[in-house]
């Protein structure tokens, strides 16, 4: 991933291709890109962020290609998660001189993650509307705190027009695996930067003042085309509206039960020319469960009764979006139990927490499976009311 951006900035991250996992917790399908950035001015020369710890040797590769022969004067660093701050320590043996720009709690946070190792000293902390200059290239900063930690800061360079946005408008993925950008930047955007949409609204009220042709993000590809596009996918992500219009059925099912009756609603919706996603949160990954939800305007929630309770992996879904402040969609209960089911009662009490979630108060309850004699009519008033109300 070495590449000239434009004449001055040129991108130095590297593609860790066999990472299977984000955050030990999010499943890769086509691995993960780390970005950093070298930009030169006439004067001085600026590193924007380091990279994750396996990425090193690939990094130091690209930097001495990209530096050719200089020696950089900065290490710009925008957030301290380790997946960008990992390698700052090696980064400033081989470059005893460098200096660290960073927020004041980056500051902080360094002496946590490398603690007596003296990169205190070469810290000059920066903050809002704060400026580098470079010689003919500025760098300015921008306070981003809690996208996604409390620390971060994006940087702007008005001479080229590129806006390094640090986590925001990245994706999972490789960068050689480039695939259909939205599906990925969807997942990583709700999983990642999810619960801090107000926090979204300020830096992209900020951003619209400057002129951006580049954005240029630490995760993912570089995006110079059509940026409209990715700002108002952002605009949806961060104030939590629907891209589409359209049912998300999430089902947790032990043995086929309540998943039939969730696939059998679906193709009646569907028959109904309503826009269907089914998904299976026992065999499917929550995060992608997640950015449906995000993407759609409904949901269906089904799920088996366990223990006198609600089924694990339904539990799981509704913690995951309700710790993304997920909020302001319509939702319909299909609850499932052999004996006693409570279901619908205990996913109710955890959408109740969210803000704006409507619940629709006709509830279809199956009892061990679907008996097409009785419970053909309740699905028909189901789907009504849960369409109608
Ligand atoms: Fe890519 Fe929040 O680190």
């Amino acid at each position: 991933m070495l590449e000239k951006i434009t004449p001055r900035v040129t991108s130095v991250g590297v593609d860790n291709t066999k990472e299977r996992k984000f955050e030990n917790q999010y499943v890769l399908y086509h691995g993960m890109a780390y970005n950093s950035y070298v930009v030169k001015g006439e004067d001085k020369t600026a590193v924007i962020d380091a990279v994750e710890e396996k990425g090193f040797v690939e990094w130091r590769t690209h930097l001495v290609a990209a530096l050719e022969g200089e020696m950089p004067d900065y290490l710009i660093v925008q957030h301290m998660e380790p997946d960008h701050s990992a390698t700052i320590l090696d980064f400033c043996e081989i470059f005893p001189d460098v200096r660290i720009v960073c927020s004041a709690k980056a500051a902080g946070m360094l002496n946590q993650f490398f603690p007596d190792c003296g990169l205190a000293e070469r810290v000059i902390a920066v903050k809002e509307g704060d400026k580098l200059e470079l010689g003919g290239v500025t760098l300015q900063f921008l306070a981003a705190p809690m996208i996604h930690w409390p620390e971060v800061m994006m940087t702007y360079c008005p001479e080229e027009r590129v806006f390094f946005s640090a986590d925001a408008f990245g994706k999972f993925g490789a960068v050689g695996y480039e695939d259909d950008w939205i599906n990925e930047a969807r997942r990583y955007y709700t999983n990642i930067v999810g619960k801090y949409g107000a926090q979204v609204q300020s830096l992209l009220k900020k951003a619209a003042g400057l002129e951006i042709h580049t954005i240029a993000p630490l995760h993912g590809p570089v995006l110079s085309e059509n940026l409209g596009y990715y700002i108002g996918l952002y605009h949806k992500w961060s104030t939590y509206t629907p891209e589409e219009d359209g049912v998300l059925i999430a089902y947790a099912s032990v043995y086929g039960g309540t998943a039939e009756a969730a696939l059998l609603l679906g193709s009646m919706l569907m028959a109904m020319g309503v826009k269907v996603i089914t998904f299976d949160l026992c065999n499917q990954p929550v995060s992608e469960a997640v950015a449906q939800a995000f993407r759609y305007s409904k949901m269906i929630l089904a799920s088996v009764t366990y223990d006198g309770g609600l089924f694990p992996a339904m539990h799981d879904f509704l913690y995951h979006l309700a710790s993304k402040g997920f909020k302001n969609r319509r939702v319909g209960l299909v609850e499932n139990g052999s004996w006693a089911p409570v279901a619908a009662k205990m996913m109710a009490g955890m959408l109740e927490k969210m803000k704006g979630m409507k619940i629709c108060e006709n509830v279809f309850t199956i009892k061990s499976r679907l008996n097409n004699d009785t419970d053909r009519e309740p699905m028909v008033q189901f789907i009504h009311s849960f369409l109608s109300e």
